[in-house]
């Protein structure tokens, strides 16, 4: 890093660990780059493998102090104040973690808003981790506790920073865990304002450790340490895989979200101008950066060449624009990296003979040119055998496939390797049933996209993932169940003396 070119940035220095703000003992300073100028924001540390050993440290002594000890509704009254503190910090939040990556204000606004709410229900489950007792013989007495899991490594993707981190970390603080964040490369910042948040909110030292890092580094160590007892993971489906080899050792806990190739299925007696609606808003979402976008649009034949009409009209409607700009409907790419993916894959579709509607290319004009921004693009044509439409490409594209009656609808959205979100739009009722309770996905949306609350559990079928976050049981992953048996006679006679 060129000293003198970032030395009017923001300066992010300190990783918080043992809740202390501290210089990396085996790290680095590295430029956070906005995705929208293609230039340093900001400067952000970047922890290694001693910081990650001193956030376990931090987070394993913490748990037998005053935290290991606090009854749930205390716990309960931290995540409040840390709702309320977030609540009022969502303006600067917004551009904050808009400038790590690229996302627009006014959606980050909408999320911020919508975590604090989050909270609020982590919040009201903290004092609720019931037990059970256990109707045994007479003189026995059976009870179950739960028990917090232990140690937490949340590891983070950039697309949704602080949301990842509202999904994992309200639960586990509800549940009596502490944590150790590792936000990713491209996004260290936000991490580091919520961990501001959680000291301003009262939480004991060592409860909440933030670490930003490299993955094959801060990361793959949290991962394979042996004092971690649990791994939460959002991100790509490879790096699960590897975690899981790597993090076999002490048997931890995993769970896992790792993205979808979502089928949004539109039949002829739809409320046609409401499924493209959804179909569109819902294909560009996030700037396709979204692990719940509905990208395989399946339209049945007799509307298919209407949909794709509206489609290629959308895409032009679209504006993509700077993220700061409440006019904007679309930001950029999170990377270069990412920008160039998405471009591939608009070549390979052309090459396995998919028709190239709209967009597929980098956007250079109107300012943007140095930023990672491409146009909304729309695939016709498309067959679901088409890579296009088996991997998760991560950027704007959508795919839309034509069938022909609801059984080669349901082959078609069920033949792909990913389970995590699916959307169904028919007036007919029974359809709607028959098809939602044939789907292999964690959610499915009728007459509806996207819609998701604190209440809503969320996760994959099949490589989309492992366990639920939100909903009723959202701290079941951090929990452990202890059986306690106990004789009330206390008598144990010798089975030797016969
Ligand atoms: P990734 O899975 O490599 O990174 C996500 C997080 O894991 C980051 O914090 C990263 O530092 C960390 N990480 C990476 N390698 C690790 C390792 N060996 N051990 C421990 N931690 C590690 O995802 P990446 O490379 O940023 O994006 C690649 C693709 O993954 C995207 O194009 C997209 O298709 C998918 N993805 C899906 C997400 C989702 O919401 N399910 C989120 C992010 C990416
Ligand atoms: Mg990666």
């Amino acid at each position: 890093m060129e000293p003198n070119a970032s030395a009017s940035l923001p300066r992010y220095e300190h990783l918080y660990i043992d809740g202390q703000w501290v210089t990396p003992l085996d790290g680095q300073l590295i430029e956070s780059i906005d995705p929208s100028t293609g230039k340093a924001w900001a400067v952000a540390p970047l922890g290694g493998i001693k910081d990650i050993d001193r956030a376990v440290a931090a987070a394993r002594q913490a748990l037998v102090g005053e935290w290991g000890r606090m009854p749930g509704h205390q716990r309960a009254a931290l995540l409040r104040r840390l709702a309320e503190l977030l609540l009022a910090a969502v303006p600067e939040l917004a551009r904050i973690e808009s400038r790590d990556n690229g996302n627009l204000v006014k959606d980050h606004r909408a999320s911020l808003t919508a975590q604090a709410q989050w909270f609020q229900w982590f919040a009201s489950l903290a004092d609720k981790t019931h037990g059970t007792t256990i109707p045994l013989e007479e003189g026995m007495h059976g009870f179950t506790t739960r028990v917090p899991v232990g140690v937490v490594g949340a590891i983070i993707p950039w697309n949704a920073p602080l949301l990842s981190i509202c999904l994992k970390v309200g639960p586990a603080l509800a549940a009596g865990c502490t944590v150790v964040i590792k936000p990713a490369e491209q996004t260290p910042v936000s991490a580091l304002e919520f961990a501001r948040l959680t000291q301003a909110a009262g939480f004991p030292p060592g409860v909440v450790n933030v670490v930003p890092g490299l993955g094959r580094i801060a990361g793959a160590h949290l991962v394979q340490h042996a004092d971690v007892d649990k791994i939460s993971f959002t991100g790509e489906g490879g790096t699960a895989k590897r975690m899981l080899r790597e993090g076999s050792d002490n048997l931890k806990r995993f769970s896992f979200e790792l993205g979808g190739k979502a089928p949004h299925i539109i039949f002829a007696d739809a409320d046609l101008d409401s499924a493209l609606n959804a179909a569109t808003a819902c294909a560009w979402r996030l700037t396709g950066q979204s692990c719940a976008l509905g990208s395989r649009v399946l339209v049945e034949r007799p509307i298919y060449d209407r949909a794709v009409e509206v489609f290629r009209e959308r895409a032009a409607s679209v504006r993509v624009g700077l993220p700061s700009l409440d006019s904007s409907h679309m930001g950029p790419q999170i990377s270069e990296e990412q920008l160039r993916k998405t471009l591939s894959y608009v070549d390979l579709g052309r090459q396995e003979g998919a028709e190239l509607v709209a967009g597929g290319r980098r956007i250079l004009s109107g300012g943007l040119a140095d930023g990672y921004f491409v146009e909304p693009t729309v695939f016709a044509g498309v067959s679901n055998r088409m890579r296009i439409a088996r991997e998760e490409i991560f950027g704007p594209v959508a795919s839309l496939i034509p069938f022909d009656d609801e059984e080669q609808a349901l082959a078609i959205a069920n033949d792909t390797p990913y389970g995590l979100t699916a959307g169904l739009w028919t007036r007919d009722v029974g359809r709607a049933h028959r098809v939602a309770s044939r789907i292999t996905a964690g959610m499915v949306w009728v007459n509806t996209y996207s819609y998701l609350r604190w209440s809503t559990p969320y996760g994959g079928f099949k490589t989309s993932g492992w366990g639920r976050e939100n909903g009723i049981d959202a701290l079941d992953p951090y929990l452990e169940t202890r059986t306690t048996i106990l004789s009330t006679e206390g008598r144990f006679s010798n089975p030797y003396d016969d």
